[in-house]
């Protein structure tokens, strides 16, 4: 089977390093790396620590609009699945690289597999929710991290092909966390600290919404650690904020994926907009507060491990207060083996 995985961004290499690995024995894999993410700690780092192969293609396309960026990508990679036609391409996720490739894919010959279908947050203004519904509508292979999303795609009409997989990233986690066992992460921080990420486009387009966050952190009970997005770190530079958060929060710059770990496991809980950390919280045993009105990973909400409360100060600094002893884990999104049972599907289903 020849296959071409296509990422771009910080999450995406994560959970593409689970797959590649699996495929990599037995198949013959071409990594393409849009681009979409290009500083050394949001996108090399990943690749030497999780042992990704090198991309065969490295688009360049860097930050733009969401049109602009998402054009440049499909030129490329129609031009790319052209001349190589791999025989499925695989898709992660809900960025501007997984629509761009599921596009050039679907007008092709080539079938499309989507890892992570069926999440939805259901607000239309996110544009990773567009992302994500378009191209679960336009793949032949779908896998649904549970049980839930594989439901929401059959609300949708799409039924056929879907497979329940688990979720990649704890694949990913699993492999990490057996190789960090006990290591420290060599960052200076308190012995007890909220971890905190924030980056989602409502949340640094949105001033007010920045600055209530950034409010909350000054009022926690515990000092805050705050790896930055340089998106955020822009948003707070232009509005004046800049000073305040440095007050508010440890900021420092994005930490690789091992200390990343490290901190969530350590951190007494967890304040994020980030759709892979509330999973990553959940897994680690750290209550979650979720800085979004909604979620697509509603289970952890259920099972009591995750929080909602948007950008509310008050909100926010009562749910973190609140945030300690979650009742027992269920297995929500399987058990660390979901890149093997993926490729074994693909096996079965790619002509
Ligand atoms: C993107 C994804 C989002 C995902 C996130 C993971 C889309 C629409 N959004 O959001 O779903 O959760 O990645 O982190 O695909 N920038 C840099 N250096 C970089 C990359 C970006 O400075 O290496 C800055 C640029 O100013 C850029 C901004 O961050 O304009 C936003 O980058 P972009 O890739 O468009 O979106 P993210 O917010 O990273
Ligand atoms: N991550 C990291 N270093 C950081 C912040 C996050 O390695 O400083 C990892 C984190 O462990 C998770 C992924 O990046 O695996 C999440 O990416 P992000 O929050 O940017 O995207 P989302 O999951 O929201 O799409």
């Amino acid at each position: 089977m020849n296959v071409l995985s296509v990422v771009g961004a910080r999450p995406q290499f994560v959970k593409a390093a689970a797959v590649s690995q699996q495929l990599r024995g037995a198949h013959d894999e071409l990594l393409v790396h849009t681009g979409q993410h290009y500083d050394p700690e949001l996108s090399e780092v990943f690749f030497e620590e999780l042992a990704l192969p090198e991309p065969a293609f490295h688009l360049g396309v860097g930050s733009d609009s969401h049109a602009t960026q998402t054009a440049e990508m499909m030129l490329e990679l129609e031009r790319i699945v052209d001349d190589e036609s791999p025989d499925v391409v695989l898709v992660y996720g809900d960025t501007n690289s997984t629509l761009a490739a599921a596009l050039v894919a679907a007008k092709s010959s080539t079938q499309l597999a989507h890892v992570e279908a069926g999440l939805r947050s259901y607000d239309w203004s996110m544009p990773e929710e567009v992302n994500r519904r378009l191209t679960d509508h336009c793949s032949d292979i779908l896998f649904a991290p549970g049980q839930h999303a594989k439901e929401t795609l059959a609300q949708e009409g799409i039924s056929e092909n879907v497979f329940v997989s688990g979720d990649v990233m704890y694949d990913t986690l699993v492999q990490i966390s057996d190789r960090l066992h006990g290591t420290e992460t060599g960052l200076d921080v308190p012995d007890e600290y909220v971890l905190a990420t924030v980056h989602r486009a409502k949340n640094t387009d949105d001033r007010d919404r920045l600055e209530s966050i950034i409010d909350a952190f000054s009022q926690l009970h515990v000092p805050v650690v705050f790896p930055a997005h340089p998106r955020t770190v822009t948003a707070l530079q232009e509005y004046g904020l800049w000073e305040r958060a440095t007050e508010a929060a440890r900021v420092i710059d994005p930490v690789t994926y091992g200390q990343f770990i490290t901190l969530v496991e350590d951190a007494v809980c967890v304040a994020t907009d980030s759709g892979g950390v509330q999973k990553e919280a959940f897994y680690l045993d750290t209550p979650c507060v979720t800085l979004r009105e909604t979620t697509e990973w509603i289970e952890t909400v259920d099972a009591g491990w995750n929080t909602l409360v948007g950008a509310e100060t008050s909100e926010i600094v009562d749910a973190v207060r609140a945030a300690v002893d979650p009742p027992a884990k269920p297995e929500l999104y399987g058990n660390g083996n979901a890149a093997a049972r993926i490729v074994e599907q693909l096996e079965r289903s790619v002509r």
